[in-house]
């Protein structure tokens, strides 16, 4: 049973020992409360009643006064006595308090489900959004229910859950994409416009790979928090952890801290970031490196020996790679050598990681064990196409053999024709 108690300015939900949970496989049960309230359709009454029908809360057996309290027994309005635990709809500092009443029990919650965490509140708190709420009394901010629509609230893996990755942007989105609802805050709104154009969300909606990144994945779930300087590299690391290290121990890494530089968001931007291709690098037009460096300084001349250095690797590879082709079309068996050219594309890869130590040796390195394999390649190449030449010429020698052969035969044949 659920008591409201008002302290001091605020009210507070204190609640009595939880019920013993329903079986875990149980119907929702029968309650007074659905019978009334589902006779108002799809008016706002009636509403939560439809929409709870696939809520998670609903499919483990949870009733209306799971949330709401009341008496599900009672068919009259005095179903909703506040003597009988009725709290009403919960306002927005109350909502945090009501599910975290379940979610924080780790004891409560291991009768369901034992590897669903109980840090949501806990981390919710330390967020922004959980800062401007419970400290400034802020209620624009996200609560539980601005992220898990209170009557339709489904697990992440649910590709209907407002939670689920592919819906995240737009759960975000439907409070920081719009500029009217976020006018009192000196923050952008262009957030979900710009993540829909980056590489992470082409991955995520087109080619279904659900290990790239959504607003929570970098925000955290419940921590959402502005992020700090140091903090930008560690989120991309979680994934990009072979750049993450590289960066980490430039002096880059230092220069960029000092200057108040985010880090990785610094030439990749945050949340509008693009595929990443050669012409980012050196001091050329969409060159990254010329934002702060110039030909003459020794950060310029490095971004220009790495972008030459990576030029020459992949002309080399289309050569060696546009031999094998018509050695291979001319009916050589050339696959070991093609084979072989695999080990140039994983340097140019390590090549293209290896920008982000910022040493010209380490790009270098790479570049070299690359243009060893194409060389291989291409004399391969070469050589078969050679064999090509050699092999037709002995063809049509071999043709001009039989040709004089049949000739030979044909008088010969002639020959014993007349004598006869
Ligand atoms: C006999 C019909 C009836 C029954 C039974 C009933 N309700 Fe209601 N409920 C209403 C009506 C009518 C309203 C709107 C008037 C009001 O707010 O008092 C309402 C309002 C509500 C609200 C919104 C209050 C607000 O502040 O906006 C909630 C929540 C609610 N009911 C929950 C419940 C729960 C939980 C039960 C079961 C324990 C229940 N109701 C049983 C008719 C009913
Ligand atoms: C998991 C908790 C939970 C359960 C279960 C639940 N509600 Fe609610 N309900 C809420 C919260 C929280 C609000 C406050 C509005 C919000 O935060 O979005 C609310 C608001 C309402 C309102 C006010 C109108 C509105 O949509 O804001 C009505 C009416 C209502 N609930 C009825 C019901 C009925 C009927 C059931 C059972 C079918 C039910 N609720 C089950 C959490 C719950
Ligand atoms: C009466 C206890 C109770 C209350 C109150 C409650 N929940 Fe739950 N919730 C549960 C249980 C039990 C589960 C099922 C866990 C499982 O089996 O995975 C669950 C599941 C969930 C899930 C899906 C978890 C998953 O990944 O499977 C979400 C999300 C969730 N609740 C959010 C909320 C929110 C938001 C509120 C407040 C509006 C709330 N809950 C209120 C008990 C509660
Ligand atoms: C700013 C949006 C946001 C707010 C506010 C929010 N959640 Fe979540 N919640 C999420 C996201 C996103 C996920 C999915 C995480 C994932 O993919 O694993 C999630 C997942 C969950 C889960 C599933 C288990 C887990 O932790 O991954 C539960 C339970 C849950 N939230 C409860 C709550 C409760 C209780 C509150 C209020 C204290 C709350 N949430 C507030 C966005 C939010
Ligand atoms: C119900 C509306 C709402 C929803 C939904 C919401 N937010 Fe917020 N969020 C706000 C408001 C309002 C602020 C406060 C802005 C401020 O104080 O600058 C905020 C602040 C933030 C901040 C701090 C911004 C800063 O620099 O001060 C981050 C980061 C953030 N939200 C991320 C998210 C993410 C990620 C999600 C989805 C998982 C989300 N929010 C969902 C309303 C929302
Ligand atoms: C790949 C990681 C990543 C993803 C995905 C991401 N963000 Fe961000 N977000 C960042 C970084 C990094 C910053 C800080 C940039 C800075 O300090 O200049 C940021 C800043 C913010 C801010 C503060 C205001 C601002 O624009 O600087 C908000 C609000 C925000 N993000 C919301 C969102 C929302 C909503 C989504 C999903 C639509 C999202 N973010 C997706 C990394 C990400
Ligand atoms: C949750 C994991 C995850 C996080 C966090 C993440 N990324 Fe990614 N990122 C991916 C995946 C998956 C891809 C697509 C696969 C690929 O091309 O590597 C990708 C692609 C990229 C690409 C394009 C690579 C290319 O080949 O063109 C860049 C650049 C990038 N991410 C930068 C960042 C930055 C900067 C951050 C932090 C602000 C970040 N990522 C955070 C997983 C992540
Ligand atoms: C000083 C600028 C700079 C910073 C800082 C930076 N990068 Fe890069 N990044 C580049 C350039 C330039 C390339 C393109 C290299 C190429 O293709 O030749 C690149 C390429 C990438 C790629 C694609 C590599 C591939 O295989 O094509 C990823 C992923 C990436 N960066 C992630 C990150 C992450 C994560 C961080 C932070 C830890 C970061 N970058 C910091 C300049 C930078
Ligand atoms: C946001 C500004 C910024 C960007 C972008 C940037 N750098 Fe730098 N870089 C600096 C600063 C500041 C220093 C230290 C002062 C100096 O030596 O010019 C530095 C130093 C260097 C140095 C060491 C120079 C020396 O004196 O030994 C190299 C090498 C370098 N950068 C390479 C690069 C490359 C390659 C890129 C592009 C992938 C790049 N930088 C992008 C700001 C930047």
């Amino acid at each position: 049973m659920m008591i409201r108690v008002l302290i001091g300015s605020g009210s507070l939900l204190i609640l009595g020992g939880l019920a013993a949970p329903p079986d875990a496989a149980a119907q929702m049960p029968e309650e007074s409360c659905v019978s009334c309230h589902s006779a108002f359709g799809d008016a706002p009454l009636g509403e939560p009643v439809q929409a709870y029908a696939a809520d998670v809360h609903a499919a483990k057996g949870f009733g209306c006064v799971a949330c709401h309290g009341g008496d599900a027994e009672d068919p009259g309005m005095s179903a909703m006595d506040p003597a009988a635990g009725y709290i009403g709809a919960p306002e927005r500092d109350e909502v945090v308090l009501l599910c975290g009443r379940c979610h924080s029990s780790a004891q409560f919650m291991r009768r369901y489900n034992p590897a669903l965490r109980v840090d949501q509140v806990a981390e919710y708190r330390t967020s922004v959004h959980g800062q401007q709420l419970l400290e400034r009394g802020d209620e624009r901010v996200a609560t539980c229910t601005g992220c898990h629509p209170a009557h339709s609230i489904k697990p992440p893996s649910d590709p209907n859950s407002s939670v689920n990755p592919l819906n995240v942007a737009e759960t975000c989105g439907s409070c920081h994409a719009d500029p009217e609802y976020m006018a009192p805050y000196a923050i952008p709104t262009d957030q979900h416009e710009k993540y829909s154009e980056s590489v992470h969300w082409q991955m995520m909606s087109e080619e279904g790979d659900l290990s790239a990144p959504t607003c929570n994945d970098c925000h955290g779930n419940h921590g959402a928090a502005p992020p700090g300087v140091g903090w930008v590299g560690n989120v991309c690391g979680q994934c990009h952890s072979v750049m993450a290290e590289l960066f980490g121990k430039s002096f880059h890494a230092r220069v960029f801290a000092m200057l108040g530089n985010p880090g990785c968001a610094t030439c990749h931007e945050n949340h509008d970031i693009g595929r990443a291709g050669d012409e980012l690098l050196g001091l050329g037009e969409g060159a990254v490196c010329g934002m702060c460096h110039s030909e003459g300084d020794s950060g310029g001349e490095v971004a220009l020996g790495m972008r030459a250095l990576i030029d020459s690797l992949n002309a080399h590879y289309e050569a060696a790679d546009s031999i094998l082709a018509k050695a291979e079309n001319a009916g050589i068996e050339v696959s070991e050598a093609l084979f072989g050219l695999n080990e140039a594309t994983t340097a140019l890869v390590s090549a293209r990681t290896a920008v982000h130590s910022f040493s010209l040796d380490s790009v270098a390195e790479q570049v070299e064990a690359g243009l060893a394999a194409t060389s291989t390649a291409y004399a391969r190449g070469e050589e078969a196409l050679g064999e090509f030449l050699v092999r037709r010429l002995g063809l049509a020698v071999s043709v001009a053999i039989i040709l004089a052969l049949i000739a030979g035969l044909f008088l010969k044949i002639r020959k014993i024709e007349q004598l006869t």
